[in-house]
């Protein structure tokens, strides 16, 4: 079953081909980040624009790189929620539009659902049950997944998504957006011991996260050196405040395994771009014993190719074409 998806939740314009759900055929990804980056995040208004403009054009694409034509497209498959809502909108309507003139069947696919199988293109041996960290520029949470279709919320953030501290921080050192690889980059130069930014884990046995305390804390300690006209080490400083989230995260999710007693952890999202992030997990999954994935990095941040996977492990392609599908920015898990 070849799925033709569509992923326009934010500043990535994404169309893919993906073959049985594991296959991946194309995976054309317009990013509009050198646009959003001018005004320092994404600006939903032209977000909204550029999809339009594009969608066509990397519809072609994608069929182009798959070497094949609509008529070889047995679904299409669309991000409806969360997202921005007029981002969401073009895709939604381009895939609609697409299924009803091709007469082929629309699935419906939950963003956050799609970041949570976008590792399954990349590993076959990988099925649930497995327990997901999705650390994302909207969301973080741990994710417990018995079965394609049994996902269970653990835990979540009660303020920031871990993406969003990334990128605040960023900002307050100048960097320009999106800070999370900036600050991965930066951070690779500094002393992750050099500031001691204090971890909030929240309830002791608890798994949902909190950020906005991690994040404060650089931003008062910059600005008290400022104060008293002392230096800022931007390295030391992006380093100890990754070290402070990564802590956390690891924490989590291998308390989260041991008490599910799951011996899997996929990591998903963008923030699973993180070098640091994805080495701290795989020398835990050494020690403590479990398995460990993490997608390639051009499938960590938005892309086409996890929404056509999702869509053919949770969809139903035999429904007929739901022309009442709308975009829900705030869809939850
Ligand atoms: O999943 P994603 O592409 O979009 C959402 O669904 O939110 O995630 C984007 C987020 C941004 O906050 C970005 O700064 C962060 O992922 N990110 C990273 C890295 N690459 C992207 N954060 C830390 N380290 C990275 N290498
Ligand atoms: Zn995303």
């Amino acid at each position: 079953m070849k799925i033709l998806a569509i992923e326009t939740s934010c500043d990535e314009t994404s169309v893919a081909v993906v073959e049985d759900g594991r296959r991946v055929l194309s995976n054309q990804i317009y990013s509009q980040i050198d646009i959003h980056k001018l005004y320092g995040g994404v600006v939903p208004e032209i977000a909204s624009r550029n999809h339009l403009e594009k969608i066509s054009q990397i519809v072609d694409s994608g069929l182009a790189e798959a070497s094949l034509t609509f008529d070889d497209i047995d679904a299409i498959a669309v991000t409806y929620g969360p997202g921005l809502v007029g981002a969401l909108l073009v895709g939604v309507n381009y895939a609609k539009t697409l299924a009803y003139a091709l007469k082929k069947p629309l699935i419906a696919v939950h963003h956050i659902v799609g970041h949570i199988f976008s590792a399954l293109t990349e590993y076959p041996e990988l099925k649930p049950p497995f327990i997901c960290l999705v650390a994302s520029g909207g969301h973080t949470q741990l994710v417990v997944v018995e079965d394609y279709h049994m996902l269970k919320v653990i835990g979540k953030t009660r303020d920031d998504a871990v993406g969003e501290a990334y990128d605040k921080v960023a900002r307050t050192l100048d960097l320009p957006y999106p800070g999370g690889p900036q600050i991965d980059r930066l951070a690779k130069k500094g002393d992750g011991s050099a500031i001691h930014f204090k971890r909030t884990y929240l309830e002791k046995d608890g798994y949902d996260f909190s950020f906005s305390g991690i994040k404060s804390g650089v931003l008062n300690y910059i600005n008290q050196q400022r104060q008293k006209d002392l230096p800022i080490n931007a390295a030391d400083v992006a380093a100890s405040f990754q070290e402070a989230v990564v802590d956390v995260l690891v924490d989590k999710s291998v308390m989260a395994l041991k008490n599910y007693t799951m011996n899997t952890l996929v990591l998903a999202g963008g923030v699973a771009a993180n070098s640091r992030l994805r080495d701290r997990l795989m020398a835990a999954a050494q020690t403590e014993g479990f398995n460990y994935y993490a997608p390639s990095l051009k499938l960590c941040t938005d892309n086409a190719a996890m929404i056509g996977c999702a869509a053919y492990y949770t969809g139903d392609a035999t429904k007929p074409v739901d022309l009442a599908l709308n975009a829900v920015p705030s869809l939850k898990l």
